[in-house]
């Protein structure tokens, strides 16, 4: 690993594939990440992970435990794996305010539309309802108490088509994700890489 490689860790629930797409980058990222948490224990994108070496947790509990303890304990372990970025790929758990201003600036997320329209949950659907004619994917900095604000880093548009699906939708919009979230991570840890300063 050549002295100031990035530090980062990726937090997943689900399917993984902006996971696979930022491992399959981590040449042009320079590095792979440190750790891949999951909030699930059956989360495909875990197997992913470990197929390419990477190694993993899950933060799931403890039962019952405030969502305050709950990031308190992700907070360590992240601190422990000396980990400066954290990427969320498709992470479903709201994170604490705490945890949000411990990692600011440096808490990234993609959300599958053009925001500021269309935050939050089904965003696919949301842009079908309202019918735009274009939507896309917004990489973006984690602020305290806005879960899709914050700066906007980069954005892709992609064409909604008049007979769309969600699931078309989706589809054409998660292959704009899987090559702008990957080029956007690479540009922001080569230039905003605490360790090298
Ligand atoms: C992606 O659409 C991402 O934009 C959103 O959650 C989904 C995660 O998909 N935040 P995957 O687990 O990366 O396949």
């Amino acid at each position: 690993m050549p002295p100031h490689a990035p530090a980062y860790a990726v937090l997943v629930s689900g399917r993984g594939s902006n996971l696979g797409a930022l491992l399959a980058a981590h040449e042009q990222i320079g590095a792979m990440p440190r750790i891949v948490v999951s909030s699930r224990a059956d989360a495909p994108a875990l197997d992913i992970a470990r197929e390419a070496g990477v190694r993993v947790a899950v933060i799931d509990g403890p039962a019952g435990a405030s969502r305050e303890a709950r990031d308190a304990l992700l907070s360590a372990l992240l601190r422990d794996a000396d980990v400066e970025w954290v990427i969320l790929a498709g992470w479903m758990r709201i994170l604490s305010d705490g945890f949000v201003r411990a990692w600011y600036p440096r808490l990234i997320n993609i959300h599958p539309s053009l925001l500021p329209s269309f935050p939050g949950l089904h965003p696919h659907r949301q842009a079908l309802a309202r019918g735009v004619f274009f939507s896309g994917c917004t990489v973006h900095r984690v602020e305290p108490g806005d879960v899709d604000g914050g700066e906007i880093l980069a954005q892709a548009v992609v064409p909604v088509m008049p007979d769309d699906t969600e699931a078309a939708l989706a589809a054409r919009i998660l292959a704009a994700e899987h090559r702008l979230y990957p080029e956007t991570v690479a540009r922001l840890l080569r230039t905003e890489n605490p360790s090298a300063s």
